[in-house]
């Protein structure tokens, strides 16, 4: 471990960097389960998981140790040869995927793996147009970009991609009437979980609809899985939550415990319809991330942690019953309905040592803690966090 208290890392990334993050005003040295430490050494508590991906906490020993022995072997060839890392994750995913999702793409983030399933849509449907939800949050680049709706970031580059519409999340047959008077439509992008939008949640009924909607017209139907996928719900995929299944499945954070892999699940059906040179990419499927990603995978399996997510939902509304704090959400992504704006409290808790994140919605704060997180953390937080609010 390297610490030079004398350099002002802050100044040298501001000095740097193109300034397109907001940061806290912290230097974050190490990691450790759940716990982050600044070079000053002061302890952090992490449940926002490093933006909803270090599910097994920070620099878990199994994933570490996999990414050191594969560093040692073969860091990286491209996908022009076949390679053992790559070949286990991909049948281990495929393993843990929900029945039917047999093939796998692999790729390097989740806007790219919301990328590559639009394209596959594309491919499939032989059209163009594309339905979002409000609300709903996809990625950064142009294709994931335009099917986000959030204005400030989609407004400034909204030519990327004209032909995407947005109808209202939970509602069916807003859908339906949106694809009676544009059946050309190739794909219905949606978060099971509208995370950066409260941690919004709809009845499972209403997935049910959109799947037998989506058939109606023909159209692809996208669960974007980024941050429900993994198991952070209390199953792999959300989709086992609500008795049906969408055509494609896109995962990323989680799925390298904090190294860099996103990828995209098919059916057969699908899978074979694609050929040689349809998707690609020189890093997608690497050495490191399919080692990270293997390693993830069978220590969430080995130690039947999926099981964990919703004894921390229930821990915290437990903690939380007396208080005026109304939860949403499902497993280990969170939000907290809070009686006052959430930015201050979520930069009280920060300077007291707890991460937690704000969202798009005022008053609600969410929290993405590491599954393995102890359900007797998750009551100190409230404490801290009835503490905070009444103060
Ligand atoms: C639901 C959802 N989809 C897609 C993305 C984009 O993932 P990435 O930042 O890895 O490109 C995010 C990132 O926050 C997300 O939350």
């Amino acid at each position: 471990m390297t610490t030079n208290k004398d350099a002002d890392w802050k100044a040298i990334e501001d000095r740097y960097e193109a300034s397109t993050y907001a940061r806290y005003p912290v230097v974050f040295e190490r990691g450790e389960g759940i716990y982050l430490f600044d070079t000053d050494g002061k302890r952090y508590t992490d449940l926002y998981g490093g933006h909803c991906v270090a599910i097994l906490g920070h620099s878990p020993k199994p994933v570490t140790d996999a990414i050191h022995r594969q560093a040692g072997q073969l860091m990286f060839y491209s996908n022009v040869v076949y390679n053992p890392a790559r070949a286990r994750a991909s049948e281990r995913l495929v393993e843990m995927a929900p029945d039917g999702f047999d093939r796998v793409f692999f790729c390097n983030s989740g806007t790219e793996a919301n990328e590559n399933a639009i394209k596959i849509a594309w491919k499939i449907t032989g059209r163009t147009k594309l339905v979002s939800t409000l609300g709903g949050w996809h990625g950064r680049t142009l294709a994931s970009l335009s099917v986000t709706h959030a204005p400030k970031l989609r407004e400034p580059f909204q030519f990327a991609l004209p032909d995407v519409s947005f109808v209202t999340f939970g509602d069916a047959s807003a859908l339906r009437e949106h694809l009676i008077t544009n059946p050309d439509t190739a794909a219905f992008i949606l978060e099971p979980i509208q995370s950066i939008n409260g941690c919004n949640t709809a009845a499972d009924d209403y997935f049910r609809q959109v799947r037998s909607i989506c058939d109606e017209f023909g159209v692809i139907l996208i669960f974007d899985e980024i941050q429900t996928g993994v198991g952070r719900t209390g199953a792999f995929s959300y989709c086992e939550h609500t008795g049906m299944k969408p055509d494609l499945i896109t995962l990323a954070k989680s799925l390298g415990s904090g190294f860099p892999i996103g990828a995209v699940l098919m059916p057969e059906r699908i899978g074979s319809q694609l050929v040689h040179g349809d998707l690609g990419s020189t890093f997608a499927g690497g050495m490191l991330a399919s080692a990270a990603c293997e390693a993830t995978l069978k220590e969430i399996a080995d130690n039947n942690l999926i099981e964990r997510a919703p004894l921390i939902y229930d821990a915290l509304s437990a903690a939380l019953k007396d208080s005026p704090v109304t939860l949403s959400g499902k497993g280990c992504l969170i939000g907290l309905k809070l009686p006052v704006e959430s930015r201050p409290v979520v930069r009280e808790l920060f300077s007291r040592g707890w991460i937690t994140g704000t969202s798009d919605v005022a008053n609600v704060m969410r929290i993405m803690p590491p599954i393995i997180t102890p359900t007797e953390i998750i009551t100190e937080f409230a404490k801290e966090l009835n503490d905070v609010l009444s103060s």
